[in-house]
């Protein structure tokens, strides 16, 4: 689907991105952004999540202006960063933009990066300089941010942790800006119960009764590298953990069919195991604040529950966020049922333990973070 708006003589942006992770994180960027007259900005999504994106463009209220919807079921990572690469390639033909920007090490922003380079368009990179010095630990992410940082020009890092690791690959201190990460933009944005359309669901709700003489744990696994072994032993630890009357978890599966089909047979039939539909990102920020604690492998998740004061188990051997773990909210814990189980247990059992790891902090921004990156871009535009 192309819609294409009227020529302009402005300089012109155009944002890239295809999965949740990235539109939650880009989203308060294109709003920034599309406020500034002296700009045309404009957003191509590659649709590398389908139903996922698309949950996040409905409550921010953003038209794509190009959608390349190449999603496949199960799709490999080689013919994914194929048909990125050309279809991205052909929309930068198209457009032909003045500055590209692309969030975080998903295909999608790897692939739109070298597309831009390909054509010699400056790219930007929100959410540059995050390393966990492990190649396969999140894979491919670590390569595709390395990538990224190889190419971009300009280097927006959440944090001065972030920043140090790009001056120590030798990025010139110019091109590098700490601005705070935009996810905090995202939590306050959502928040404010006026900016957005949605209400919370009442199947979400209904779950909150059910649930309301047991501790919530929230729940969130995807990681490709934990596909296969990882998986089932995080699956065999939820297990374990569920066999406790007093919990219960809720947890929204994501739409990786490898992922469903773990979870659903190890998970599939417990009462007090809720495998639901992910959730928008309001009401899964309800469930970030409605739950006693996460356990989780994914990386966004690791920046909002510090911001929240909610304890977080990061179920990986390493991260490229040291700064919630710093903070003493989260803490990894690893792929291991045992571990995962035992960690799990101090924290509903050991009530100093986690009320020493609730505690609000905002290692990763004030929520103006979006708008520092416009202002540095509509300048070095200007
Ligand atoms: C991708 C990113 C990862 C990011 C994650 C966030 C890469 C290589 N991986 O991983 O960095 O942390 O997104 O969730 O860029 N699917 C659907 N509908 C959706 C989304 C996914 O059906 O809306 C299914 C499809 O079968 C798809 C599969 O999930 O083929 C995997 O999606 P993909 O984007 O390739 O990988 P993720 O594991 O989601
Ligand atoms: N999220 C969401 N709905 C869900 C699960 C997660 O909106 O059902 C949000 C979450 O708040 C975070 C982001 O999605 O901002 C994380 O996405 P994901 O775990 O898919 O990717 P990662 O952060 O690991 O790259």
């Amino acid at each position: 689907m192309t819609m294409t708006k009227p020529p302009t003589k402005k300089p012109k942006i155009l944002l890239i991105f295809g999965t949740r992770p990235e539109a939650i994180k880009l989203f308060p960027v294109v709003q920034a952004l599309a406020a500034r007259d002296r700009l045309e900005t404009l957003s191509c999504v590659t649709a590398q999540h389908r139903e996922m994106l698309d949950q996040v463009l409905k409550i921010a209220d953003i038209q794509p202006d190009f959608d390349l919807d190449l999603m496949k079921s199960n799709q490999s990572l080689d013919d994914l960063t194929a048909r990125l690469l050309t279809g991205i390639g052909r929309i930068l033909d198209e457009t032909k933009p003045q500055r590209v920007v692309v969030q975080g090490d998903t295909a999608t922003a790897m692939c739109g990066a070298l597309a831009a380079y390909y054509r010699q368009i400056p790219v930007s990179h929100v959410e540059a300089g995050l390393r966990s010095y492990n190649i396969y630990h999140p894979w491919p992410e670590e390569v595709n941010r390395k990538i990224i940082g190889t190419i971009a020009d300009q280097h927006f890092a959440p944090t001065q942790t972030s920043a140090d690791a790009l001056k120590k690959e030798n990025i010139a201190e110019k091109d590098i800006y700490i601005t705070g990460n935009t996810v905090i933009d995202a939590l306050l944005i959502s928040a404010d119960k006026n900016s957005h359309t949605s209400v919370l669901d009442p199947d979400l709700v209904n779950l909150y009764k059910k649930f309301s003489d047991r501790k919530i744990i929230g729940v969130t696994s995807h990681r490709r590298e934990n596909l296969g072994d990882g998986l089932t032993n995080i699956a065999s630890a939820l297990r374990a953990i569920a066999e406790r009357d007093d919990v219960a978890l809720i947890f929204p599966v994501h739409l990786n069919p490898n992922v469903r089909a773990i979870m659903q047979g190890a998970l599939g039939g417990l009462d007090n195991v809720a495998m639901i539909e992910p959730l928008d990102y309001p009401n899964f920020v309800s469930l970030l604040n409605h739950c006693n604690f996460m356990l989780t492998d994914s990386g966004g998740v690791q920046e909002e529950a510090p911001a929240l004061g909610k304890p977080v188990l990061v179920m990986r051997d390493t991260t490229e966020r040291p700064e919630g773990i710093e903070a003493g909210t989260a803490k990894l814990v690893g792929t291991e049922r045992d571990i995962i189980l035992k960690e799990a247990i101090r924290l509903l059992d050991d009530e100093d333990h986690y009320l020493a790891m609730a505690r609000a902090h905002n290692p990763f921004g004030d929520g103006k973070a979006s708008l520092r990156i416009a202002d540095i871009i509509e300048n070095s535009l200007a």
